[in-house]
């Protein structure tokens, strides 16, 4: 049989940092001992890094900064730039805490995209309890507000959009930020599926889970099907929303899944399959590189071209562990992104796609 070809990744995100000045219960990002963090890479090693990655990826491509908080880093902005002077595009994920000290900066740079995470907006403590920090709402109100405003005539190619975890108390918010979203002309909204915190490891806490013989734990389980009657609800409003204009990032086959979720989430592993080993290509704050966000690295940007990291033997191995993986992560919005256009379409166009795909390549 033809030898498969494999194409670049589709999304490369780039964890300038584990820091976090924020405390969510949802993520153990800011639980990173400081012995950690020190080993974070420099601004030139960081530089040396995108160089390298263009070198590989076509002029234009998408990068994301993640983190941690990635505006903790004081040279932030600079890597932006200094990414976007390389070819790149880049947008970044941001709690919004300490956005307020860089309004001016953030206008005059390069960046094209900032996705803030807000859980609530009518009853502001949901969103502050789930940060573990007072006032975390109310700020980001107050930036989203600034920006909006200074930014016209300046840097209007700036879009600001939110990104929000449906959790068992922000059902009521969902609705309601759909509308702020909407009301004050953001890209988009962005809804992700809460995942079991064991998914949310710090990277530098963890050697790996235990991914082929995962069992989803009783406690994530109850709480995912605690809300599975109001969710669907929603969520079917949320189709209505996005019929209707709402500028709901989501497609309406993720919304899908997420319905089909919270009725079984176990099922779901059987009904979609995981594509990161071929779609995402992750760096993390110390130069490590994964597929997978949850299974060991397949090697250091550092020591080999990404290149090499992406075709290598490593990453083969990596991709044979995620086929087999059981872990319900992949809804995750970065790692569903290149799956969902097989999800509930109708059973031919699904085996057409796997025909094409086993003829033409991309494993
Ligand atoms: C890890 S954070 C990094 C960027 C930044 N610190 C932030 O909070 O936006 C990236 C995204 O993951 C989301 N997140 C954190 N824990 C999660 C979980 N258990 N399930 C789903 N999404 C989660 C956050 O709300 C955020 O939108
Ligand atoms: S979700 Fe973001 S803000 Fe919250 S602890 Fe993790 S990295 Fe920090
Ligand atoms: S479902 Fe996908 S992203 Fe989640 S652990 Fe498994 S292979 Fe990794």
């Amino acid at each position: 049989m033809k030898k498969n070809k494999l194409e670049n990744p589709q999304i490369v995100t780039i964890d300038i940092t584990d820091r976090c000045q924020m405390r969510c219960k949802t993520c153990s990002k800011w639980q990173v001992p400081a012995e950690v963090k020190d080993k974070e890479l420099t601004t030139d090693q960081w530089k040396a890094v995108f160089e390298k990655l263009r070198e590989w990826l076509p002029n234009g491509y998408w990068i994301c900064f993640s983190g941690g908080e990635p505006f903790l880093r004081p040279d932030m902005l600079e890597l932006v730039d200094f990414a976007t002077s390389l070819g790149f595009r880049v947008s970044t994920m941001s709690n919004g805490y300490s956005l307020m000290n860089h309004v001016d900066e953030i206008i005059n740079s390069k960046l094209e995209s900032i996705n803030i995470s807000l859980n609530s907006i009518v009853d502001k403590s949901i969103h502050d309890n789930s940060r573990g920090r007072e006032e975390s709402a109310q700020k980001i109100f107050d930036v989203i507000w600034k920006i909006m405003h200074d930014k016209k005539g300046r840097n209007d190619n700036l879009s600001i959009n939110i990104a929000t975890i449906m959790l068992p108390e922000n059902l009521d918010e969902i609705i309601p930020l759909v509308e702020y979203a909407t009301k004050n002309k953001m890209k988009h909204i962005m809804f992700q599926l809460i995942e079991d915190e064991d998914s949310f490891h710090a990277y530098a806490e963890r050697a790996g889970l235990d991914t082929t013989n995962y069992k989803i734990p009783k406690e994530y389980k109850d709480k995912v099907k605690s809300m599975e009657e109001k969710a669907t609800k929603i969520i079917n409003h949320l189709i209505d929303m996005k019929r209707a204009g709402h500028r709901i990032a989501n497609t309406y086959e993720q919304l899908e899944a997420y319905k089909y979720f919270f009725n079984n989430p176990e099922g779901i592993v059987n009904k979609i399959q995981c594509d990161v080993g071929s779609t995402n290509f992750a760096v993390d704050p110390y130069g490590d590189v994964r597929l997978c966000f949850n299974m060991n690295p397949i090697g250091s940007i550092l020591e080999k071209s990404p290149e090499e990291l992406w075709t290598g033997k490593e990453a083969e191995e990596c991709r044979k562990a995620v086929r087999q993986c059981k872990m319900c992560c992949r809804l995750i919005n970065c790692n569903f992104k290149a799956n969902f256009v097989n999800f509930n379409k109708p059973f031919l166009i699904r085996v057409k796609n796997k025909i094409k795909k086993l003829i033409t390549g991309s494993y």
